[in-house]
């Protein structure tokens, strides 16, 4: 057969094989698929209507429209602290092709990328597609699943050429401290390594924290490919848009060639779209993030009330990792509270090892959505531990 053997060896994400078993269920609670339950603003879908009505339907420059290019530089400049020009920056299909296509520019055969585990699956995917060999950091629980920069270090080789890091986390729900970044961004330079921050959940943020891009540390803007996207932030995970910025000429110039190969440029009505969200009124983001926030204390304060089962407090994104280790493995566990009490959480081991024992679950819907999922997980944690 004409199959790639190394594209063989691919997972099929945790994610969707749970979807496949949801649709044998009925009457399921879905905190599984990482996205907000809310429909993309009103005046962010008028923009993308307009753009269709205007016949605004061709090819855009590759590295995406200009006008847009100049509000993400604005926004760049004014909450990320990244002085970067509109030439910097190229709008990518989501924040997953910028990461595919950056580290396609950036890795040869067995060159190493270092990853958190657990990760976004998508991480290791991409990382696989580049012909690259993951290194997994292991985060932990019990440092609120915060990078530990000496296990950073320690797995560094000759061969790593990209630290490819999230923050806010998916799945974990951490956000890196001012310090933790220092360490990153030390390691980078002592051993000249790329880092791509994977910054899609930047305004999903809790109880007063400042996200903080990395590019923005002094020595990082050179060595820094930051990844963005509209997807999280505003509600437009099917408009599949995203960002990324690229201040070192030489690895921009070639990062633009394979973005170009890849995909051409991105969507060209979501990209008017784009702009609207970026240059339209912020209000809805700043509610819904309230709304997160709250769901996320209704999450903690709930999974804190269930006897067996605990999680760290997240800081930001819109997951929790649920420590069901005392009531068996994380798949069991997922399949039977699916499969007996309509909830769907995904296993912890679909986004690494690291998440054997764990279950993500997402908040990004509305409190009774959770109300109802904490308590059809508070029966079928009573009944798992009976049977312990
Ligand atoms: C950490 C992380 N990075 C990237 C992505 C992909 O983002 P996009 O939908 O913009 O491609 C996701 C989506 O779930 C994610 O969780």
């Amino acid at each position: 057969m004409w199959l790639n053997r190394d594209m063989e060896k691919l997972n099929a994400s945790a994610i969707r094989s749970m979807a496949a078993v949801q649709s044998l269920c009925s009457d399921v609670v879905n905190l599984g698929i990482g996205e907000p339950e809310y429909t993309t603003p009103q005046n962010i879908i008028a923009a993308g209507k307009q753009a269709l009505d205007d016949g605004f339907t061709k090819y855009t420059h590759s590295a995406g429209m200009p006008a847009l290019r100049e509000a993400i530089a604005e926004k760049l400049r004014r909450e990320n602290g990244i002085a970067a020009s509109p030439e910097e920056i190229a709008v990518t299909i989501g924040g997953e092709e910028a990461i595919a296509a950056l580290l396609l520019t950036a890795l040869n055969p067995g060159d190493e990328v270092i990853v958190m585990d657990p990760c976004f699956p998508g991480h290791l995917g991409t990382v696989a597609v580049a012909r690259g060999t993951a290194v997994k950091v292991q985060l932990r629980e019990e440092n609120g699943w915060h990078l530990d920069i000496d296990d950073l270090k320690n797995a560094i080789t000759e061969r790593t050429r990209v630290i490819l890091y999230n923050t806010p986390s998916n799945p974990c729900g951490a956000a890196a401290s001012r310090e933790e970044l220092e360490g990153i961004a030390q390691a980078a330079m002592e051993h000249d390594l790329l880092v791509i921050t994977d910054e899609v959940y930047e305004k999903i943020i809790y109880d007063g924290r400042e996200h903080i891009s990395l590019a923005s540390l002094p020595g990082m803007d050179q060595r820094t490919a930051s990844v963005f996207a509209f997807s999280k932030t505003y509600a437009m995970t099917g408009w599949r848009t995203g960002y990324c910025v690229v201040q070192n000429q030489r690895f921009r110039e070639q990062f633009l060639k394979v973005h170009q190969n890849l995909v051409s440029c991105a969507n060209a009505p979501a990209q008017r779209a784009c702009i609207e969200a970026l240059n339209g009124p912020q209000d809805w983001v700043r509610e819904t993030v309230a709304k997160y926030q709250e769901a996320r204390d209704m999450v903690y304060d709930g999974i804190g009330r269930i006897q067996g089962i605990s999680c760290v407090r997240p800081e930001g994104a819109f997951y929790a990792m649920i420590n069901v280790s005392q009531l068996g493995s994380d798949m069991d566990v997922a399949m039977y509270l699916l499969k007996n009490h309509g909830v769907r959480l995904i296993p912890g081991s679909g986004f690494g090892d690291g998440g054997k024992g764990y279950l993500r679950l997402c908040y990004a819907c509305r409190t009774e959505t959770i109300r109802e999922a904490l308590s059809r997980m508070e029966k079928g944690a009573a009944e798992l531990l009976a049977l312990r």
